[in-house]
């Protein structure tokens, strides 16, 4: 099978298109012939050495994607040969063979079915960004479960694919959003897409700015996917027990951090790693991903798809700033 091969922990722009055997699945696995892979920043990350996985090379990457079925081993139930999966967050792409490529061995208990009305290209992206978000959202373990309804959330890096997962899932809370995007056209887009207040990232009076649109309110949570000098300001907006999950750092390291700006208003922060989801737990919560997406008419956002020929474009744009996933087209359907 073709597939793009990591020689080396050099970066994406080192990846190859070369020829592999085709993967063979265990007992407990599926084969599947990949219809559409996705994009994270992660990969970028693992190939140039900066991820704690540290996989056999050559490597291949992508931990996202949609295909179908093609060979189940022995121990698996309730998936069968023809049915369109995705792949919920696992070892797949990671220490692992990924979806960059024509098939991939997955872990059955790592399989969903994509929703009746949603597309390939919208399943093929979703599961990584969405259970990132959900575990934003949720890992708070307070006694009334997820933030009180008109709580205050704000997103940073909102148009990313976390971060338009983070939106559509707040506002499927009945949260009050605030969306961060450094580009106008996008800030519409988020607005569209139920932001209820959008803000320029580098607005110089951002605190005031937000603080007047959100009236008495202060902000209760953040989802906070960028990172850098960005933090202070975040930390600022927060009220009397505010919290920040820490999900990524879009823009780099934290320059400058007095500790002291989280200690009067109890400030919390906690870390997010999507990859600590369990496979059962994992399959809990897409189910309530799934649900609360149907509730509120919303599916899964896709910024664009490139040819699996194109991958470094994919990656490219991701370095951009892209508003939902990057999609590569492996094989669609009828090929
Ligand atoms: N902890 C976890 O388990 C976990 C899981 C998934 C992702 N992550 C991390 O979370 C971060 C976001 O992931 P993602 O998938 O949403 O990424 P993404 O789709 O690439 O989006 C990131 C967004 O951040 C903003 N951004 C990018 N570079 C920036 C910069 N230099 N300064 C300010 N803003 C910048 C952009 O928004 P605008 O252009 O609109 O400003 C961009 O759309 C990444 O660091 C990723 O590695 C962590």
């Amino acid at each position: 099978m073709r597939a793009w091969l990591m020689d080396s922990y050099s970066g994406v722009e080192q990846l190859r298109l070369g020829e592999v055997p085709d993967p063979q699945p265990g007992p407990a696995e599926a084969l599947l012939k990949v219809r559409y892979a996705a994009l994270n920043p992660a990969d970028a990350f693992l190939a140039q050495g900066l991820y704690p996985a540290k996989p056999t090379l050559p490597h291949i990457l992508g931990r996202d994607g949609v295909g179908n079925v093609l060979q189940v081993g022995a121990e698996v139930d309730g998936i069968r040969v023809g049915e369109t999966v995705g792949i919920l967050r696992c070892e797949t792409g990671v220490e692992t063979p990924g979806t960059l490529a024509e098939k991939v061995v997955v872990p059955a208990e790592s399989l969903v079915r994509t929703p009746a009305d949603w597309s390939f290209t919208e399943m093929a992206g979703a599961p990584l960004v969405f259970l990132t978000a959900w575990q934003a959202l949720t890992q708070w373990n307070d006694p009334q479960g997820p933030p009180p309804e008109r709580s205050v959330l704000l997103v940073t890096g909102s148009s990313g694919g976390v971060g338009v997962a983070s939106v559509m899932l707040g506002k499927s809370m009945g949260l009050m959003v605030v969306s961060l995007s450094r580009d106008a056209e996008k800030r519409a887009k988020l607005k569209a897409l139920g932001a209820d207040f959008v803000f320029d990232p580098d607005d110089t009076n951002l605190v005031k700015a937000v603080s007047a649109a959100i009236g008495l309110k202060k902000v209760d949570l953040a989802v906070d996917c960028v990172g850098g000098r960005l933090l202070s300001q975040v930390i600022a907006l927060l009220g009397y027990g505010g919290k920040i999950s820490i999900v990524g750092r879009s823009s780099g390291t934290v320059p400058e951090f007095n500790t002291a700006t989280l200690l009067f208003r109890r400030i919390r922060m906690g870390g997010v790693s999507v990859g600590d989801y369990a496979a059962h737990a994992a399959q809990g919560a897409w189910k309530e991903i799934v649900r609360r997406l149907e509730m509120i008419g919303r599916r899964p956002l896709v910024d664009s798809i490139v040819p699996f020929e194109e991958v470094q474009k994919g990656f490219a744009r991701l370095t951009q700033g892209p508003m939902g996933k990057v999609v590569v087209r492996v094989a669609a359907p009828g090929h």
